[in-house]
């Protein structure tokens, strides 16, 4: 292996057991920021990563450097100034816990790249690295700290389009379903378009490298084993743009639980009114055994909204009018939730949530739905996997959960309108990993999610990030030339950090193993040309 640079420490940059810098020759032109090197000084080696790269001539000033050319920028002096490139490397590992002295810098073996980036256990791969003198190898991450029970969560972040970050997860999900030893399944909201329906369909957009990328990782790229479900429409079709999607249609015992969180008032009194009314009318139901929103309607009015009584007279403790605004939401839901709910007890479709199998994915179209169905949707999916999973009773002991657009759902500030979904991915974060429930999402804005949930992530992904981002004080321990690289990300390129590296580590990842709902967008676009 031939020498790519002399490390050596300075007065004004000295060695410590963390960093060594390094000068490169003038005619070494591949090392770059996030290049993986190794240093052999007497009595101790190192291998540390690139963050800091910096040129400079042996000039004080513009002028002195002016003044011997005239100014003139193609004139080349005759005693022309030294020029230099110093590297700061980072340790990621190193024979002695103490700064190395000098020495000859060179790229590392793959055997010793392997080394660095074999941590004990990891055997997913999340990408490859490849190093700037052309080594790849798969940069792995440990199964019990992606699905549990040691850790879990995984966050991927960058702006829209060209971060990839729905590609991301494909190929992170790939990969999983490929080397975990659990048995895993996923469930995916489709939230954008069309976007996630068409993931049972293998790529045809996957290139040369892309390919590469799939063979290193021992991926074979394809379509997912998929099942689709739509909310049901009125007439009992699916809301989606995959017509053949399975629907399923909720009724009264379905969503009771949650429609404290549904039910609406002007003012915060007024919502306490309104909720300790519906609890009363919950326990009555129960009593008597309504199992439908049309049962508990004729009940209303039978038995709450009598003629003879005044608005402001109390039965069954409560007033009248309150009631009689209860009723009115509840009677509401069906056409508010266009379908979702139906008053008939007949007329309900539930998911089939015991059958979700191994290396299976759901993918639940919520994209024709308002904001309150959606986050209904959301929140009793999540519940019911939750207490299956609690109970043992599903045939897979872990289940990925995707949410796109995390920072609507559980945005850092405090909204009332989301507060109860929040509550819930909250409290998956924290409590999930022991549980076997994942959350993988993604966002623009990663400084936009709840500081409780992104405390609980062991993996972020980062994708190209726009400067004012990276700005905030999330960031601040990334040195500022590896914020530089990811504002100029190319569509391929993520840094990875994961809960068990020493350092994150710049990563390729391919396109996606499956059809996203733009590829067939390009594809019928192409088709049409061509016809
Ligand atoms: N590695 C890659 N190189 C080039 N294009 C890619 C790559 N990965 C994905 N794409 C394409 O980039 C587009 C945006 O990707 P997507 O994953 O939808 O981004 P996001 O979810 O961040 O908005 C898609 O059309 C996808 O096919
Ligand atoms: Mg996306």
């Amino acid at each position: 292996m031939s020498a790519i640079g002399y490390a050596i420490g300075t007065r004004s940059s000295p060695n410590t057991a963390n960093d060594f810098y390094f000068w490169v020759p003038p005619e070494e032109e591949s090392l770059q920021v996030g290049s993986i090197v190794k240093v052999e000084s007497p009595g101790n080696s190192a291998i540390g990563v690139v963050e800091e790269m910096k040129s400079y001539a042996d000039v004080d000033d513009f002028l002195t450097h002016a003044l011997p050319r005239a100014n003139d920028p193609l004139l080349v002096p005759a005693n022309k100034e030294q020029s230099i490139v110093v590297c700061r490397a980072r340790v990621l590992k190193q024979h002695r816990e103490r700064p190395i002295g000098e020495g000859v810098v060179r790229y590392p073996t793959r055997g010793e790249l392997e080394e660095v980036f074999s941590v004990e256990g990891c055997r997913i791969p999340f990408g490859v690295f490849v190093n700037s003198d052309g080594t790849m190898l798969p940069v792995r991450v440990h199964e019990e700290y992606v699905l549990g029970y040691e850790g879990a969560h995984v966050n991927i972040s960058g702006m829209s389009g060209l971060a990839t970050k729905t590609s991301t997860f494909l190929f992170l999900l790939a990969s999983i379903f490929a080397h975990a030893r659990s048995r895993v399944a996923c469930v995916i909201f489709n939230n954008k378009s069309d976007d996630l329906l068409h993931i049972d369909r293998a790529s045809k957009e996957l290139t040369r490298e892309d390919l590469l990328i799939y063979e290193t990782c021992g991926v074979s790229p394809g379509g997912f084993k998929t099942r689709f479900f739509a909310p049901s429409n009125f007439y009992g079709r699916p809301q989606s743009l995959r017509q053949e999607a399975e629907v399923f249609r909720w009724g009264w015992e379905e969503i009771v639980n949650y429609l404290p969180s549904l039910l609406k008032a002007a003012t915060q009194d007024q919502k306490e009114k309104l909720d300790n009314a519906f609890y009363e009318l919950r326990r009555m139901a129960s009593l008597r055994a309504l199992a439908s929103i049309a049962e508990v309607l004729e009940f209303m009015r039978r038995e709450l909204l009598l003629e003879q009584k005044a608005p402001s007279e109390l039965i069954h403790g409560t007033y009248k009018a309150t009631w009689g605004k209860l009723y009115n939401q509840l009677r509401a839901l069906e056409t508010k939730y266009d379908g979702l709910i139906t008053g008939y007890a007949e007329e309900v479709v539930d998911l089939p949530f015991d059958s979700i199998a191994d290396r299976e994915v759901w993918v639940i179209d919520i994209q024709q739905l308002g904001f309150y169905p959606r986050k209904l949707v959301f929140e009793r999916v999540i519940d019911e996997f939750l207490s299956r999973l609690e109970r043992r009773s599903l045939k897979v002991e872990k289940l990925i959960i995707f949410m796109d657009e995390l920072n609507k759902y559980a945005p850092s500030n405090a909204s009332a309108e989301v507060a109860s979904l929040k509550e819930k991915l909250i409290d998956i974060a924290a409590r999930g990993r022991s549980i076997g429930i994942s959350l993988f999402a993604a966002e623009q804005f990663r400084s936009k999610i709840d500081q409780n949930i992104l405390g609980n992530i062991s993996t972020d992904i980062y994708g190209k990030t726009k400067d004012a981002e990276l700005a905030e004080p999330l960031y601040k321990n990334l040195p500022e030339q590896v914020k530089g690289r990811i504002r100029r990300f190319s569509r391929g390129e993520k840094l990875l950090d994961h809960e068990l590296f020493e350092a994150p580590v710049f990563i390729r990842v391919p396109r996606p193993p499956c059809m996203l709902g733009s590829e067939l967008s390009r594809l019928r676009a192409m088709q049409k040309s061509v016809a």
